[in-house]
């Protein structure tokens, strides 16, 4: 094969449909409409949303990426120790550019594991760049990119290739965008479509010192503000609205029972915004808050429950030197071989 369209499946003849434009109309109307008001921290990753994240993985502030970056540059071998001499796919959900999965494609290419990898993501430009990347990087790893929706691509490729088993990782503590309920579910759905010899590997943030957490998104630079208000500016740009940006400001808060970090948007005048798609306007009073993205911590003791009450054994956990972050390797557990 030479050409990258070989190297990926569309799912589903429209697989970008959950983040169309109607879909953010949609999620604008009732989120601006709510009170107190929300918008989903999922449109916050358009191209240049994604560029800004990409700045903040190399923020000094942001030590989420470097934790897990140390984990798997030192146990990364350790964690694929879990399927050793099987031939099995290594599946990324929500890979982005691929960096943190390459220290362990890295690995599996020395050692020369019959590995197959099988990037899931819902947007086929991603998946294009990341094919590509592999393909320059590690040629000699077999690439099989899966263009869906996370649940339905792993449902699909658990039917296809049923003589393999699977490593699924969700890596970068994407989990935390979830509160608990919704891990639970996100978690569980995984679990359903898994077998017992299969395995996840999933990120994790600890709960730690405040101030820490409290400049990982509130750094010094303000990208963190800038990726916050570019959602505004997506509005602006996708449904024709008139946010002045200038007049919010991004404000990141911690909230210690529920271990949420929430970002907000703070309106910092009266202010109308019309947003033509919708052919109407919102009010926003001076110092009015939008909720825009909850970003969760734990306890370890909160993985322990997770991993039980979504189906699986912790087989295994794996933290950077200070106990920031932990890569929690789970097996789920099915008919006759729980332990
Ligand atoms: C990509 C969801 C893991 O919540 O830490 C970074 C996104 N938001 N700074 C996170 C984010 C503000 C990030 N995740």
């Amino acid at each position: 094969m030479d050409s990258d369209e070989q190297r990926y499946v569309v799912i589903g003849e429209r697989a970008e449909d959950s983040d169309t434009i109607e879909e953010l109309a949609y999620e604008v109307l009732v989120g601006l409409s709510s009170e107190p008001k929300r918008l989903p921290s999922r449109f916050f990753y358009d191209d240049v949303g994604s560029r800004l994240f990409a700045r903040i993985m190399r923020l000094e502030e942001y030590y989420l990426t470097d934790c897990e970056h140390s984990i798997l540059e030192r146990s990364g071998p350790e964690i694929l120790s879990c399927m050793e001499g099987r031939a099995f796919n290594l599946v990324d959900l929500g890979a982005g550019d691929g960096a943190k999965t390459m220290l362990l494609l890295r690995h599996l290419a020395e050692i020369g594991a019959d590995v197959t990898y099988v990037p899931i993501d819902i947007s086929e430009g991603a998946m294009k760049g990341l094919v590509a990347t592999i393909r320059k990087e590690l040629p000699s790893i077999r690439v099989e990119g899966v263009v869906a929706e996370y649940h339905r691509g792993l449902q699909w490729l658990v039917r296809q290739r049923s003589d393999r088993a699977n490593l699924v990782l969700f890596l970068g503590s994407n989990v935390g965008n979830f509160d608990r309920a919704q891990a639970r579910g996100f978690l569980g759905r995984i679990w359903a479509s898994l077998r017992s010899e299969d395995r996840v590997l999933v990120g994790f943030d600890l709960k730690k010192d405040i101030e820490k957490l409290l400049a990982a998104y509130n750094d010094r630079e303000g990208v963190t503000s800038a990726f916050n208000l570019n959602l505004l500016e997506r509005i602006n740009r996708e449904l024709g609205a008139n946010f002045v940006t200038d007049r919010f400001r991004h404000f990141g808060t911690y909230d210690v029972t529920s271990g949420a970090m929430k970002s907000y948007l703070v309106s910092l005048d009266p202010q109308d915004v019309r947003v033509d798609a919708l052919d109407r306007s919102f009010h926003f009073d001076a110092w009015e808050p939008v909720h825009t993205e909850y970003s969760y911590k734990y306890l370890r003791s909160d993985l322990d429950s997770l991993a039980h009450d979504s189906g699986f054994v912790v087989e295994q956990r794996f933290e950077d030197e200070r106990g920031w972050f932990a890569d929690d390797l789970w097996r789920p557990r099915k008919g006759g071989d729980d332990g």
